[in-house]
């Protein structure tokens, strides 16, 4: 980041800040002595997330998980009561830029939480990095938003597409699979979902035979079905989540090709989704930062406060609101919930170990997770953790000048 940059988004915010406290003098509000504006006045936490389509469930996980996170520490961050503002973004990334505006312009909030859509995330980063608002992005994987894109105020508590792919290379090599055929939604999360695959495998001597698509949020996979059925790879791997990865999985089943060809993915392929594919899942093993049975006390403190509060067993979105929670926390008490100190936030939430139900992780340079990639398997109603598949993998970051 260059200083300039950096200078000018931090009189930005110093020229907000003193603009709300000269407004506050003129219209006669008298602070106590001892007691700061920014403690006094609610966080406003803006949630840009899908709650229709078929990321909704996502969207929803993410929500409880955040709020979860605020919860455990008495409904406050850095001392200061939270005011919430939702705007559903459908996963449309066509009315990106209007519904973060909603957010950074009509509601002005403090900090941005969202979202789940790559192509969304790439139209809020426009808008968020002229505004200079804070944001944490609790899973949409676009490379760019942590690679060329990268800027002070964007953080990332998931993944980037290129890690959740990267070690199944290592995985289909050890399973003595030779080729692959990857399949997935023709939008940026799918194609660098892909990429990363690729690089992974033909690094381990493997080769992608063919990529096959189908435009987003469409589920009608029979074509590219039978058309795999003919190529007879040694193993197909996919990207899909939500509503369309259980539809994928029956459709796969039901096209015959289920223990005929194996099936891999990145996790999202079988997370949250179990309970709606019957046996459809069975045996499927995927890479992803968090699994069933990791058996830590961290992740069974969380699981069981998470099943307490929604009366819902959480999935890896949940897990990732929550950590956006617990970063924003972290931020937030270092500055003793004075989030117009920028330089000295952005600095601690950089430095933060966060202790996670998936394993504690750390953020890169660019300000994208750490972490262990682990291997597993579907078990019945659980993806089961097999082991880790990548020790602490950070994402390359390609064009990213922090
Ligand atoms: C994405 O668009 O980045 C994405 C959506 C759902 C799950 C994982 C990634």
């Amino acid at each position: 980041m260059h200083e300039n940059e950096k200078l000018g988004y931090d009189r930005r915010e110093f020229l907000r800040g003193s603009t709300a406290i000269a407004g506050a003098t003129a219209a006669g509000v008298l602070l106590p002595t001892g007691i700061s504006l920014a403690q006094q006045a609610k966080l406003k936490v803006g949630l840009m997330l899908p709650y229709t389509g078929t990321y909704a469930q996502l969207g929803v996980a993410i929500t409880n998980g955040f709020k979860l996170a605020v919860e455990e520490r008495g409904g406050k961050l850095g001392g200061r009561e939270i005011e919430y503002f939702t705007v559903d973004d459908e996963s449309n990334p066509a009315k990106a830029p209007e519904n973060t505006n909603k957010l950074v312009q009509r509601d002005k909030v403090d900090v941005v939480i969202g979202t789940v859509h790559s192509g969304v995330a790439m139209g809020m980063a426009k808008v968020i990095r002229e505004s200079g608002t804070l944001w944490i992005n609790p899973n949409a994987g676009a490379d760019e938003v942590t690679g060329p894109l990268c800027a002070p105020n964007f953080f990332r508590t998931s993944f980037s597409n290129w890690q959740t792919t990267h070690a199944l290379g290592k995985v289909l090599k050890a399973k003595g699979h030779k080729t692959a055929v990857f399949i997935t939604w023709k939008y940026a999360a799918g194609e660098q979902m892909m990429a990363g695959f690729k690089e992974g495998f033909e690094k381990e001597g493997g080769k992608l035979t063919k990529e096959l698509y189908v435009p987003f949020p469409q589920v009608e996979f029979q074509a590219l079905l039978t058309e795999i059925a003919s190529i007879k790879p040694d193993a197909v791997v996919a990207f899909f989540a939500g509503g369309g990865a259980a539809k994928f999985l029956k459709d796969y089943q039901a096209a015959g090709l289920k223990g005929k060809i194996p099936l891999y993915g990145s996790g999202f392929l079988t997370d949250g989704v179990l309970e709606a594919v019957g046996d459809a899942a069975e045996g499927i093993e995927t890479t992803l930062h968090y699994a069933d049975g990791l058996d830590t006390k961290k992740d069974k403190a969380f699981r069981l406060a998470y099943a307490k509060a929604f009366k819902l067993q959480p999935d890896v979105y949940a897990v990732q609101g929550y950590d956006a929670g617990q970063l924003l926390a972290a931020g937030m008490d270092a500055v003793k919930g004075n989030i117009g100190d920028k330089a000295a936030m952005i600095k601690a939430m950089e430095a933060a170990k966060i202790d996670s139900p998936r394993g504690p992780w750390t953020l890169s340079k660019s300000h994208n997770p750490v972490q262990d990639m682990y291997l597993r398997k579907v078990v019945g109603k659980e993806n089961k953790v097999q082991g880790v598949a990548w020790k602490a993998l950070a994402d390359p970051a390609r064009g990213c000048k922090a």
